[in-house]
């Protein structure tokens, strides 16, 4: 199939900026200066962005002058600049998977006055909180395109928002009447280099769905969708509690049972009593629909605080992939769980082969039973881990408590 019409566009170049446009802090160029119209000609190209209503509300401050960046750079600092320049000196060579990001913000924070422009857009009005659009929703995307714009000239920006905690500070700075909403603050300059890499991010098929919710598919899909395409479903769930204490119930291979009203407990497979990649276990299952019946599982993912992942029947060609993932976010472990049927078959091959023109219907039917059980399972993980978490917070809290008051 054609992947792209005919444009005098190319897309090569368009990809590459889209992709590459990446918050640059350390790379910033502090000794360049940055000339006016080249910022004016990004404005000009952001401003073709859409906004509601087609009206034209984006208003862009830049800030040269040098006491006024002394102070913008002050307020970064209070905002959140020195908490970012400490958590940095906390995790510095340890590991940490912030590390680096970290050592980046801490870097802004440090050289924020010696940016040559700040860029602080604004949009006229202010959001009323009712959830109906129509305010950051018409200026972000012209934002983005400024960044995308300016990289694709050699310079780079970072979206931050952390001083926006000082909007009103900011507001009386500038000179920035009520009624005027600020959305972020871009630094600009000149990069040293002009490489930048894509990033990691999750694949489209992860977090793309089709025709309702969490709906997945390997490939495809077909029209209509068949099994072929490896139909699949995710739950996530947010949980407050370090990966430490969510992985236990994760890799145990029985704590679903008493959630799920299929997965009926599991056993490890003759040689193998732990988890680890090539380790087998016999699953047990019911359903009133299909009975009751045991599958061998393989283990093919097992990185510890990561990811666990096993495929049911035969390891060539598995009937059913299933995986939990999990990631560090603010404050909280976010975990996902995730199902691919196929290729191989599995327990609903019988009924597609009896009722073949009913195919998706069975397959969607299927996908959203797993998505129930599986949520009865992320729910269970996440009120263990967080009555864990509390525990552990109480303990901890006894054991300051037990601390000689400070005299
Ligand atoms: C809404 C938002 C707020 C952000 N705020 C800050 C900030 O205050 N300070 C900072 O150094 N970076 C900030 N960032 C930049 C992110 O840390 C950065 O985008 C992220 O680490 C991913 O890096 P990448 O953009 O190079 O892919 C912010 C990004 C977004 C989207």
């Amino acid at each position: 199939m054609e992947m792209t019409g005919k444009t005098n566009i190319d897309v090569a170049s368009v990809d590459e900026a889209l992709t590459t446009t990446r918050a640059v802090r350390r790379r910033l160029d502090l000794e360049r200066p940055v000339d006016h119209q080249i910022i004016l000609d990004c404005i000009d190209i952001a401003e073709q962005a859409p906004s509601g209503g087609n009206q034209g509300s984006r208003r862009w401050i830049v800030v040269r002058d040098q006491k006024l960046k002394e102070e913008l750079a002050e307020l970064y600092m209070a905002s959140a600049g020195k908490w970012m320049i400490e958590a940095h000196d906390n995790i510095a060579g340890t590991g940490h998977p912030q590390e680096k990001v970290m050592a980046s913000a801490a870097h802004l924070a440090r050289h924020l006055v010696e940016v040559p422009a700040i860029v602080i857009p604004t949009i006229i009005g202010v959001h009323d909180g009712s959830g109906r659009p129509g305010l950051f929703d018409s200026v972000i995307q012209s934002v983005w395109s400024f960044c995308v714009a300016l990289r694709a000239r050699g310079l780079g920006t970072a979206w931050t928002t952390a001083i926006l905690s000082r909007e009103d500070d900011i507001a009386t700075l500038l000179g920035i009447p009520e009624g005027m909403t600020q959305i972020a603050m871009i630094p600009v300059a000149w990069t040293k280099g002009t490489d930048f890499k894509r990033a990691p991010r999750y694949p489209a098929r992860e977090i793309t769905y089709v025709d309702g919710f969490a709906r997945t598919w390997e490939h495809g899909p077909s029209d209509p969708p068949r099994h072929a395409d490896g139909p699949g479903t995710i739950v996530e769930v947010d949980i407050k509690a370090p990966a430490a204490l969510v992985w236990p119930y994760v890799s145990d291979i029985n704590f679903g049972e008493a959630a799920s009203h299929e997965f009926a407990g599991a056993r490890w497979a003759d040689g193998y009593d732990e988890p680890a990649v090539g380790a087998q276990f016999i699953g047990s299952n019911t359903h009133k629909a299909i009975g009751e019946w045991d599958v061998p599982c393989f283990i093919n993912y097992h990185e510890e605080r990561r990811s666990f992942g096993w495929v049911t029947s035969d390891p060539d060609n598995p009937g059913a992939q299933w995986r939990f993932e999990l990631a560090s976010i603010a404050g909280a472990t976010r975990l996902r769980y995730s199902v691919v049927l196929g290729p191989g078959p599995s327990g609903i091959t019988a009924a597609i082969e009896s009722m073949p023109d009913k195919e998706a219907r069975i397959l969607h039917r299927r996908i959203d039973e797993h998505r129930a059980n599986m949520q009865r399972v992320v729910d269970a993980i996440k009120a263990a881990a967080e009555a864990d978490a509390a525990a552990a917070r109480a303990t901890s809290g006894d054991r300051s408590g037990s601390r000689p008051p400070l005299s």
